[in-house]
């Protein structure tokens, strides 16, 4: 038997009650760009993570990429993905219109994820590669690093967690 007040999970069908009925246009404040990505999973679950916190998605443009990208969106609605041919290029002009690049990395002199405000103008969240993480050059071009504190013996957390956590502390939502 339930006992009386104990927490109730809402179901399937008073979640899509509560949620949009139809995806959001692009938004254009805060893009997630794994810009050097390697497993299709981690591509998935970002995504996932962008439609919670209303973000964009930004890819390389390679056939498994969109195919990586199509197979995890389980999704109910299209989602906002943007697609760029030259990573380096394309962050190089996005600092050059204004937009704010922070680096998802560990990384001397980062700041401390709990030390992250919201975001209050337009950021790129640069997420590195699963083995090597951001390449030099593209951490050369950012503007601030953001380091997420751990104290186990892992020397990292997967890129889509690192990802997440970042986003939501971004978008305020946390
Ligand atoms: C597995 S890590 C690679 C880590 C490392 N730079 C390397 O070369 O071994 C993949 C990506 O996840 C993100 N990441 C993982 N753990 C993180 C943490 N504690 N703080 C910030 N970013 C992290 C970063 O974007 C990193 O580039």
């Amino acid at each position: 038997m339930t006992r009386p007040g104990a927490p109730r999970a809402r179901s399937r069908s008073d979640l899509r009650r509560q949620r949009r009925p139809h995806s959001h246009r692009c938004w254009d404040h805060l893009l997630l760009a794994p810009l050097w990505p390697e497993h299709d999973a981690n591509l998935g679950t970002l995504l996932r993570t962008c439609d919670a916190v209303g973000a964009c998605l930004v890819v390389p443009r390679a056939a498994w990429v969109r195919r990586a990208v199509a197979k995890g969106n389980t999704l109910r609605r299209r989602s906002c993905v943007h697609r760029v041919s030259d990573p380096l290029r394309w962050l190089e002009a996005q600092g050059r219109a204004g937009t704010r690049l922070l680096a998802v990395e560990l990384a001397d002199d980062a700041i401390r994820l709990g030390d992250l405000p919201a975001a209050r103008q337009r950021t790129v969240v640069l997420l590195g590669n699963e083995r090597d993480g951001v390449p030099p050059d593209a951490l050369a071009l950012v503007d601030e690093v953001v380091e997420i504190p751990m104290i186990g013996t892992g020397l990292s957390l997967n890129v889509a967690v690192a990802g997440s956590l970042v986003a939501y502390k971004l978008a305020g939502m946390l």
